[in-house]
Order: structure tokens, then C-alpha cells, then sequence
């Protein structure tokens, strides 16, 4: 089945709302017109609304980083899914590795996000990945597989077939350490049996994966041309207009 691209940029805490409306307006400019790939920028929470504006009429979509599962109350610092929905929110980076990393988000935090994400009707991009001491010490494939199962808990295939998953090895994220493009396409079909198992096989072919951690213009190509590879999730190169470009349509 061909899945088509799906390449979206986590723009974690930068920006000020100025320049987070000049890098949506930039992004917009140069790959908003494209319809080959979907496209979407997650700008900080306070910058929604107004990069919702900059990008009107484009095919840029909007994402937020984070929310909170509960619908609302007592939860200070917190954002639901109805907020984000009402500033013109699509997807929602859910289970982020900094996120499970500093600020205790669990496999069972990121199955309520992902179960609240689609019954307010967002679409969840749901990350894996492991760490460097995982990865060496034979680990890999247990963590993600445990990071995989734990986030579709109670989850049907239809709801399944609303997500992206985004597979972020932590030691290459905003490390310059790219997985090679075989290690990335390995992961994901990893990830994609596992998918197979909980879902079958149409769901599990119809769904993305991203890769996630130092894609950069000059990698982007290779990493994309792999079978299992739709698309990417962008930090550090996300955060220039002209970089992010080259990676939804890389030379
Ligand atoms: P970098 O592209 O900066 O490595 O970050 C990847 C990432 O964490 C995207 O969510």
C-alpha cells in the first residue's frame, strides 16, 4: 500500500510568537502550495493561534507538542484536548523521548493522551525509541516493543488507523547521530509487526512511521527512501524554513 509522506516539524521550546509566525509564514511560503506530502509545524503552546493564522489557506496543518488527558479542572499548566481543538489543533505529538525523559510521562500517561487525542477528534503522533544504554545493552527491540503495545492499550483499529507513530532513537536526537537509513527501516518494520500483530495486516501497512532524530536536508532523501520510512519528525532542522523545505521535498 502506499503510504503517502507525512513530515512534520516538533519545534519544542523555541520560538517567541514572533518568530514563531515568521517561521510558520516561511514554511507556508515554501511548502504550502505541495500537496505530494502532508505537512505540519508544532509551534509552543502560546504560539498556536496565531501560527493557526499565519498558516490559513496553506497545507500546512497544525500540531501541538504535549496535552493533558483529562478534559479540564484542576491541572495547572495543563492543556486539553478541547483547547487545542477550538485554536484549529490536527495532530498531537504524544510520548515525546523528553517528554518520558523529564517530565514522567509513562507508557500508561501516553495511552490515556493518545485515547483522550482521538475522542476530541486530534490526530496522536505517538513516539518510541530507545536509549543509547538500551540499544547497547540488547534492549532495543524490548523497549519499543513495550513502548508500542503500552500506547495502543484498549485502542481499536479504527482509532489506530488515526495515528502516526514517530520512531525516535533517543542517541540520535539532537545529537548529529543519524540512525543509518537501514537501522531506521529495520526499526520500523519492527514496529510495523508489532502493529501487525495487535491490528492486522491492512491496518498496520496503512499506518505511518516517521523517523525522528537529526534529519537534515542532506539525509532526508535516503532515509525516506526506505520502504518502511513515511516521512519524518524534525527538531533542530524544523527551526529554519529553508531546511525544513529541503526535507519535504529533499534534492
Ligand atoms: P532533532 O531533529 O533535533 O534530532 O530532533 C528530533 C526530535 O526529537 C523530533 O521530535
Amino acid at each position: 500500500m502506499a503510504r503517502k509522506k507525512f513530515i512534520a516539524g516538533n519545534w519544542k521550546m523555541n520560538t517567541t510568537l514572533e518568530e514563531a509566525v515568521a517561521l510558520a509564514k516561511g514554511v507556508a511560503d515554501a511548502v504550502g502550495k505541495q500537496s505530494d506530502v502532508d505537512v505540519a509545524v508544532c509551534p509552543p503552546y502560546i504560539s498556536l493561534s496565531a501560527v493557526a493564522e499565519a498558516v490559513k489557506g496553506s497545507n500546512v496543518k497544525l500540531g501541538a507538542q504535549d496535552v493533558h488527558w483529562e478534559a479540564k479542572g484542576a491541572f495547572t499548566g495543563k492543556v486539553s484536548c478541547a483547547m487545542l481543538k477550538s485554536v484549529g489543533v490536527t495532530y498531537v505529538i504524544i510520548g515525546h523521548s523528553e517528554q518520558r525523559q523529564y517530565f514522567g510521562e509513562t507508557d500508561e500517561t501516553v495511552n490515556k493522551k493518545i485515547k483522550a487525542a482521538l475522542a476530541a477528534g486530534l490526530l496522536p503522533i505517538v513516539c518510541v525509541g530507545e536509549t543509547l544504554d538500551e540499544r547497547k545493552g540488547g534492549k532495543m527491540d524490548a523497549v519499543i516493543e513495550r513502548q508500542t503495545r503500552g500506547a495502543f492499550v484498549d485502542i481499536s483499529a479504527g482509532d489506530a488507523a488515526k495515528c502516526t507513530i514517530a520512531y525516535e532513537p533517543v542517541w540520535a536526537i539532537g545529537t548529529g547521530e543519524t540512525a543509518t537509513p537501514q537501522q531506521a527501516n529495520e526499526a520500523h518494520i519492527f514496529i510495523r509487526n508489532i502493529l501487525t500483530q495487535l491490528y492486522g495486516k491492512e491496518t498496520a501497512d496503512g499506518l505511518r512511521i516517521q523517523y525522528g532524530g537529526s534529519m537534515k536536508p542532506d539525509n532526508a532523501k535516503e532515509l525516506l527512501a526506505q520502504s518502511d520510512v513515511d516521512g519524518g519528525l524534525i527538531g533542530g532542522a524544523a527551526l529554519k524554513a529553508g531546511d525544513f523545505a529541503g526535507i519535504v521535498q529533499p534534492k
